[in-house]
């Protein structure tokens, strides 16, 4: 008698973590508040970007240079957090189902990104106005796709 009531909790136990395994339950990874914090870096970046190309009369190009190096820098840092368990947060759970999807998205931003900081760091501001709204493109898109709306 005795040996069943311990061994009750024990087969539960087991039992209940299987059936998350199958239906793929969010996770309470860290990592979803690792990328969490890289994306509202990045945001953070786009923020400085826009408000000195928007609102500054006299444009400071070194400013302009520095933070485009760093937002080439932070742009990848978010997806290192996207594993296998790492579901949950305000990620949908089609990033895992169609990750081919969501790798395009992702190399689109890059992509846009890197042409962005090219023109920068050859100051040729008007061009570079341009391709700060495809950067900006490419995140709604992606997040149009892949990610629950949080407003
Ligand atoms: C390839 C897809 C993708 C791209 C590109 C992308 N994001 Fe996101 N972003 C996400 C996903 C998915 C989340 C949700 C993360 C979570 O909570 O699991 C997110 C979360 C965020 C968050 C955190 C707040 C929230 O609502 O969860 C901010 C801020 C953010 N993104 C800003 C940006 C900005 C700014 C850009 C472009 C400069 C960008 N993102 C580009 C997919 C993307």
């Amino acid at each position: 008698m005795i040996r069943k009531i311990i061994l009750l909790p024990i087969i539960f136990t087991i039992t209940s973590c299987g059936l998350n395994e199958i239906s793929e339950q969010p996770t309470d990874s860290p990592n979803i508040r690792e990328r969490q914090i890289a994306f509202k870096v990045i945001s953070g970046d786009i923020k400085e970007l826009k408000d000195i190309l928007e609102n500054d009369k006299i444009i400071d190009k070194e400013k302009l240079k520095t933070t485009s190096t760093q937002l080439l820098k932070h742009a990848n840092i978010p997806f290192e957090y996207f594993g296998e368990n790492d579901k949950g947060g305000h990620s949908r759970p089609n990033i895992w189902t169609q990750n081919d999807t969501f790798i395009e998205e992702r190399n689109k931003f890059i992509a846009a990104v890197e042409n962005f900081n090219q023109d920068i760091q050859k100051e040729e501001i008007e061009k570079a106005r341009t391709s700060f709204g495809n950067i900006t493109t490419t995140c709604k898109s992606c997040h149009d796709l892949f990610k629950f709306k949080t407003n």
